[in-house]
């Protein structure tokens, strides 16, 4: 049986002592090993809220990060303090440079540390493959083909010499759990698109798509979009659970949750545990 804790996300479950951030964390538990996927965006919510779910980095095995931005590595600093020589799983694109341009400023929303840094406090184990990190979970490997629209923003770059380019998201990666009922998806904020990275799991894995999990890059989807979204997800991946939450957006969730009931589509904040 494997277990999967929201660890940080932008909102809380009711009731509870979990602190909330823009960010994205979890905790992933698989045949006796456990994986922490994304880090927030502060650390210090994460470090309350792993001590709210009664656990510690000390019994984490691994970390992965779905991309470079801020609100999923900006715990990592912190992480990297607790657990020195952690093996980091990711895409090797993770340590470029990323930058959002508001009114004519590019301000850096990318890692919080340097490559040197980075390389020099965890064990790295970058590659664009997909990658086993324990038996029956790894990484999706790069998202390559993208014949479906991605999750940009028309806010982020890159740098590549003296130019601005616009942000290919190339380190974007999800991960994949094996059950017994198929895999899980583990999003991180999906900026290759929704469609595009189930469309290359199914492809790698050849195996039903059980649920997706996390952030899914839809809070800026337009109507036409999220209807064509719906369609596919309908006609391709029917039985799917959803467990929702970061970078969805309450229309989205709300959409998907019209079309597919209470059933099948959860909101997952911080402080939400699912089994497979
Ligand atoms: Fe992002
Ligand atoms: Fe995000």
């Amino acid at each position: 049986m494997s277990r999967i804790v929201a660890l940080v996300d932008n909102a809380v479950r009711r009731s509870t002592a979990f602190w909330a951030e823009h960010g994205l964390s979890f905790c992933v538990e698989q045949g006796g090993a456990r994986l922490l996927w994304d880090t927030g965006q502060s650390g210090d919510v994460l470090r309350h809220n792993l001590d709210v779910a009664g656990l510690n980095l000390e019994t984490c095995d691994a970390l992965a990060l779905s991309h470079a931005h801020y609100d999923h590595t900006g715990g990592l600093p912190f992480v990297l303090r607790e657990r020195p020589g952690l093996p980091l799983y990711a895409h090797p694109e993770v340590l470029t440079p990323r930058f959002s341009l508001r009114e004519g400023t590019y301000r850096s929303i990318g890692m919080g540390m340097s490559s040197e840094e980075v390389a020099k406090q965890a064990d790295l184990r970058l590659s664009a493959e997909p990658q086993e990190i324990f038996p029956g979970l790894w990484t999706s490997g790069e998202i390559v083909e993208r014949p479906e629209p991605e999750g940009r923003s028309a806010h982020h770059f890159v740098r590549r010499g003296d130019t601005w380019l616009p942000d290919p998201y190339r380190d974007d990666m999800s991960l994949v759990l094996e059950t017994a009922g198929g895999v899980v998806v583990l999003c991180g904020c999906c900026h290759a698109g929704l469609l595009n990275t189930l469309a290359h799991v199914r492809r790698h894995f050849g195996r039903p798509i059980q649920a997706v999990l996390g952030g899914t890059h839809l809070a800026s989807a337009g109507e036409e979009y999220l209807a064509h979204v719906i369609g596919v997800l309908q006609e391709e991946y029917g039985g799917m659970h959803y467990y929702l939450n970061h970078c969805t957006g309450e229309n989205a969730f709300a959409a998907l949750w019209k079309v597919f009931g209470a059933g099948r589509v959860h909101a997952f904040p911080a402080g939400s545990v699912v089994r497979f």
